[in-house]
């Protein structure tokens, strides 16, 4: 065991994920960095190790309980100790309800939801020594929904409820777990769902009048890790810019 923090965090070869591999690692933490994709896990690995920052490529689908233990074990085999759990990945599709597909909402549950349930389970059993934290990815979609997002803003806001339920049950443990929730974020996986017309109206209806950044979230996510968040637990925290809470 060593007193360097270790991280893991899901679905990291893009967008938050990678973003708060990058911060985590600018702190001095040890980062493992989860991907599906090979190439996406050598990409963010050279940018943490170009900013000097210790990196554990991890490629894995995270979409199983058997994926996620595998990535849990890898971690500890490879620095002996977990201290941070991010499940961050997803699967995401919008589609109108007459048009859901049953493969759709499976692959989508699998990933975005049940993932975090393995990922809560895995990181508990590695953290039950010396206590940790836990991060889930949840969205503004839990709590404010538009046309076609019946099945993310059910997974979202599960999520929510994950995050609750499993902060009461390991909380006695030393382990404290929370969630973000960002609104819409530029990222390599939200890219298709964005145009400028959207950007515009979301950014005019945003009372800080922007969109988010990756670092925005990284940032709240690194609070929720860190020991900055000691005496917090259960929460879901919006990065939103105040777009949910308002009515511009
Ligand atoms: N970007 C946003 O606007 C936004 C808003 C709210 C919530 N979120 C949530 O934030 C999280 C990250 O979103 P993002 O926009 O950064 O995503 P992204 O698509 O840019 O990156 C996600 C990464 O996860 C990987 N991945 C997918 N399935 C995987 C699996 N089974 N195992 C391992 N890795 C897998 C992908 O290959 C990809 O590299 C998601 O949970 C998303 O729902 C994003």
């Amino acid at each position: 065991m060593s007193d360097t923090t270790v991280a893991l965090i899901t679905g990291a070869g893009h967008g938050i994920g990678k973003a708060t591999a990058k911060l985590m690692a600018a702190r001095g933490w040890t980062v493992a960095i989860n991907d599906l994709k090979p190439e996406f896990v050598e990409e963010a690995l050279a940018e943490v190790q170009a900013m000097g920052g210790k990196a554990i490529p991890v490629v894995q689908n995270v979409g199983t309980r058997d994926g996620v233990r595998a990535a849990v074990e890898l971690v500890r085999a490879e620095a002996g100790q977990l201290d941070v759990m991010v499940n961050n990945a997803a699967w995401v599709r919008y589609q109108a309800i007459p048009d859901i597909q049953p493969e759709t909402v499976e692959r989508m549950m699998q990933i975005g939801f049940a993932s975090i349930i393995w990922g809560i389970q895995a990181a508990a059993e590695a953290m039950q020594d010396r206590g940790g934290t836990i991060v889930n990815t949840a969205s503004a979609a839990a709590f404010r929904s538009a046309p076609n997002s019946l099945v993310y803003s059910g997974i979202k806001s599960g999520v929510t409820g994950l995050t609750r339920a499993a902060a009461a049950e390991l909380g006695g443990q030393g382990i404290r777990v929370n969630a973000v929730a960002p609104s819409a974020v530029p990222t390599e996986g939200t890219q298709k769902h964005r145009n400028a017309a959207l950007d515009a109206k979301r950014v005019a209806t945003t009372p800080l009048g922007r969109l988010g950044t990756v670092e925005d979230i990284a940032r709240a996510i690194c609070y929720f890790a860190g020991p900055e968040s000691d005496f917090v637990t259960g929460q879901t925290m919006l990065i939103d810019g105040g777009i949910v809470r308002s009515n511009l």
